[in-house]
């Protein structure tokens, strides 16, 4: 199928690419690069040994867009673009509603005036909220607790609205747990810009003795050890996921939530462990305060991606945290 990425030149896009290409599908990526770099997209064409088409664009452009769907004979969108951090989405709310709601309307104009229909969308598992039972499944309340997380809702309410207004559309919202590691190459995976937010970038980069030590953010939650738990899920697993959910857009109208974790939760000390014996290296580390707007503990129910999409997540933490570390070495 011809393919449009969007954000695809990002981490979980640049991975989603690989399998996709790999399994014979025409990829093309729209980015505005504004989290991303040129240099990912020669990498994918090393690893795939194809050449890619991309587009330096942005998902607010209509006439472009619509320009790019009608160019390329779009089949189906896969929707990566967005902004993502939860401490930004809090100092500038109106920058996440525009890019990451205004612009998912104006992507799903362009592909209404050009007649395409199936459409797959990185949500999150912040749509949930404070857990009012673990593991989350898709039927959880959905009441996310920051500004990021109420974008990924609103555009999943817009998305129900649009196939209610029209059955013929197929969409799949996959609401996706803790994505770390990377491709097996070394070549691609997580590049934050900046002092990175998320556990493992930042690990990674205590370990190559760019940063001090790590913080480990409160050690006094109800859970295994008193430090937080999280779902962490491979990268490549969440690429395979979305082929899984290609081919059932192709096959079935309607909006799906489905949910793409493991199922399993790990804490903070876990992932240090796996780390420090994957990068053969001692973490520093320093127990902090807890850091705001931080969950306790979440982790997937699985069960629907592995019933409707016949998919489950196959990597386990440690060859999350080898893969992770391998891409920051060869890196940097
Ligand atoms: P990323 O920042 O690495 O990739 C997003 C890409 O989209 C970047 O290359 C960026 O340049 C591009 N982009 C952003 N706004 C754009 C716009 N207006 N027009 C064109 N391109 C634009 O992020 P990621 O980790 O790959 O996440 C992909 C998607 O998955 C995002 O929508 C994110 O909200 C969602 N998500 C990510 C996580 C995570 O932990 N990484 C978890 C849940 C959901
Ligand atoms: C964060 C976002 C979430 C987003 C997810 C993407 C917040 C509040 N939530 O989730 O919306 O979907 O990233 O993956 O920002 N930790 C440390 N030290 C660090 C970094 C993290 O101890 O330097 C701890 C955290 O307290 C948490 C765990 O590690 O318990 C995971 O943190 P992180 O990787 O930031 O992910 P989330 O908090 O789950």
């Amino acid at each position: 199928m011809n393919i449009l990425l969007t954000g695809g030149l990002g981490f979980i896009g640049s991975h989603t690419a690989v399998v996709l290409a790999q399994q014979g599908h025409q990829v093309v990526i729209l980015d505005n690069l504004c989290n991303s770099q040129m240099e990912v997209l020669a990498n994918l064409e090393s690893i795939t040994g194809k050449k890619l088409r991309f587009y330096e664009a942005d998902i607010r452009e209509g006439l472009a867009l619509r320009k790019i769907l009608s160019d390329n004979q779009i089949e189906a969108v896969m929707h990566f673009a967005g902004l993502k951090s939860v401490a930004e989405s809090a100092q500038d709310p109106l920058k996440y509603y525009d890019n990451n709601v205004c612009g998912t309307i104006n992507l799903i104009e362009a592909m209404q005036a050009e007649k395409i229909n199936k459409f797959i969308f990185s949500s999150s598992a912040t749509v949930y909220g404070v857990p009012q039972y673990l593991p989350y499944d898709e039927d959880h309340p959905l009441e996310p607790i920051n500004t990021y997380g109420k974008t990924k809702l609103q555009v999943e309410e817009i998305l129900q609205d649009l196939v209610k207004s029209d059955p013929s559309w197929s969409v799949v919202a996959l609401r996706y747990f803790n994505p770390v590691g990377a491709h097996e190459s070394g070549l691609i995976g997580e590049s934050p810009k900046g002092v990175p937010n998320n556990l493992m970038p930042y690990i990674c980069q205590v370990a190559s003795g760019k940063l001090p030590h790590l913080n480990i953010f409160g050690d006094d939650y109800e859970t295994k050890d008193g430090t937080g738990e999280r779902d962490y899920i491979h990268v490549m697993d969440l690429a395979e996921g979305h082929v899984a959910a290609l081919n059932f857009v192709n096959q079935h109208p309607g909006f799906h939530a489905i949910n793409l974790g493991t199922g399993v939760s790990y804490s903070v000390y876990d992932l240090i462990g796996a780390f420090e014996q994957a990068a053969n290296s001692m973490i520093v580390r320093k127990v902090q305060p807890r850091r705001s707007g931080d969950l306790a503990i979440y982790y997937a129910k699985a069960d629907k991606a592995k019933n409707l999409l016949g998919w489950q997540a196959k990597r386990d933490l440690q060859v999350m945290c080898k893969s992770g570390w391998n891409f920051h070495k060869q890196k940097s």
